[in-house]
């Protein structure tokens, strides 16, 4: 059929048909140009908050580790400060001075300030102050005082000593002898008198009164009377005189125990007839501390120089006094004296107490070390005393007896010699300190140091003194090694010398 045969259609309407198609092609295509930008713009937007949000975290992070840094910082700060404070505290801060205060049988005692209340490191109390609390007379000058016990004091006799006179004692100022019953006994430290005061030591009370009590917690002293009914006394006060000789059954002991002492019943042994000893090789001991400026002092030149033998059978004269007494440093820090060996044994034990600390035992300190002659007959009154009023039955040789199962008699004891101490970790020296890691490390480590156990348990029979743990005697490492090893006493190993 010819093209040409159906009438073309108008020319208008195709053209209306063409545009409204292109129309709705451009609109679409609009349409979708504005949605790609709508689309894009939202892109954007969260895009945008996506970056804000990430700004916020970081923000926020930075915050906290901020914080944590500030609180660490203070921490620091405030660790430091309180480090700075204690330091100051303990080296420029100027100490509150302490005061000492006392209590007389429930009475005010008033108070002393540190200097007057520790002389020289003793305890020192007003016996004016406490006279007065006790009913007591005070009679006396600035030179003198005189404190009598009223008969009416406490209701009984005032003649304990059987003097026939009113019990009394007699400070005099500035001097460390006084007069209990018309008898002198020595003071640790001598009597201080002030307007009214009269100072002494308070372990004068303890010594040489009954019926009493002296106590001591913190900074304040206590004394009191220990019941109404009991017996005010002044001890009988024989502790500069001579002892008696009494009833010598070859028994020893010390000072300060608190338990019973053990009294030795094995009568005296002889000792093993002498074989001449071998020469021991003494092995160079190793230490962890370096004690190379000890060594002269631990394995003295002298050898021999320190075999001393002072028991019952072998005394040490009344005025012997050793010329090189030191003051031994690892003295226990309660108030008492400064305790003083001879310069080669104080050093051997300061090595020993280096090495000590180093093995980790820093509780053992010396209780006890050089004694004048003195000073023992007054501990050994003083026990006999005691046991005397323990048991009013015994005679007083019977007493002195026991006694000397725990403190030698004046004149037989080797702490005269400034060459021995007791050491231990108790509050007084006992035979429970055998137990210890401390007393296993000294019998273990003592003769390097030149140092024996003078008292061993099984040789009671030989040295007359009963098992003392805690006393130990220096004889320089030569000695102390063949002693040691072969298991001897002093008494024994001197025997086998020939000496
Ligand atoms: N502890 C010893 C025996 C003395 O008092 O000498
Ligand atoms: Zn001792």
């Amino acid at each position: 059929m010819n093209r040409n045969t159906r009438p073309p259609e108008s020319s208008d309407g195709a053209r209306r048909v063409n545009n409204s198609a292109d129309y709705a092609r451009r609109r679409a295509a609009y349409a979708r140009a504005q949605e790609q930008k709508a689309e894009a713009a939202r892109q954007r937007a969260r895009e945008k908050e996506r970056r804000r949000e990430n700004r916020r975290r970081a923000g926020r992070v930075f915050l906290g580790r901020l914080l944590v840094g500030v609180l660490i910082f203070l921490v620091l700060a405030a660790v430091a400060a309180v480090a700075f404070w204690i330091h100051f505290q303990h080296t420029s801060a100027p100490q509150e001075p302490v005061s000492v205060r006392y209590s007389f049988c429930g009475t005010d005692g008033g108070t002393l300030e540190e200097a007057s209340a520790y002389r020289g490191g003793v305890l020192c109390l007003d016996f004016a102050r406490l006279a007065a609390a006790l009913r007591m007379t005070n009679v006396g000058d600035g030179e003198e005082m005189r404190f009598v016990v009223r008969p009416d004091a406490s209701g009984g006799t005032t003649d304990s000593a059987g003097t026939g006179r009113d019990e009394d004692v007699v400070f005099r100022d500035g001097s460390d002898v006084a007069e209990v019953n018309g008898q002198a006994v020595r003071l640790a430290v001598p009597a201080l008198f002030g307007e009214d005061s009269c100072l002494i030591p308070a372990a004068f009370v303890t010594r040489y009164m009954c019926g009493v009590t002296l106590t001591q917690k913190g900074n304040t002293v206590t004394v009191e009377r220990t019941d109404a009914d009991t017996l005010f006394l002044l001890q009988r006060a024989d502790a500069l005189s001579p002892i008696p000789e009494g009833d010598y059954s070859g028994l020893g002991g010390e000072t300060g125990q608190t338990d019973p002492p053990t009294p030795v019943t094995d009568p005296p042994a002889e000792p093993d007839p002498p074989s001449p000893p071998e020469e021991p090789s003494v092995p160079t001991p190793t230490f962890t501390a370096d004690l190379s400026a000890y060594e002269q002092y631990m394995d003295p030149a002298d050898r021999d120089g320190y075999l001393i033998l002072v028991n019952n059978s072998s005394t040490i004269d009344a005025s012997y006094l050793p010329t090189d007494l030191t003051d031994v440093a690892d003295t226990r820090k309660d108030g008492r004296n400064t305790q003083k060996m001879r310069l080669t044994a104080e050093k051997a034990l300061e090595a020993m107490y280096i090495e000590m600390r180093v093995c980790g035992i820093t509780d053992v300190s010396v209780t006890s070390a050089y004694r004048s002659y003195e000073y023992q007959t007054t501990l050994f009154n003083m026990y006999t005393q005691n046991e005397m009023a323990a048991n009013p039955s015994l005679t007083l040789a019977q007493a002195q007896a026991i006694t000397a199962t725990y403190s030698a008699r004046p004149g037989t004891s080797e702490h005269q010699t400034g060459l021995c101490c007791d050491m231990h970790n108790l509050p007084s020296a006992d035979q429970r300190f055998a137990q210890t890691e401390a007393y296993r490390w000294l019998s273990e480590n003592a003769w390097k140091f030149g140092f024996i156990l003078r008292f061993p348990e099984n040789k009671e029979s030989v040295t007359g003194i009963s098992f003392e743990p805690w006393h130990y005697r220096y004889v320089g490492r030569y000695h102390a090694y063949a002693i040691h090893e072969a298991g001897l006493c002093l008494e024994e190993y001197l025997a086998q010398l020939g000496r």
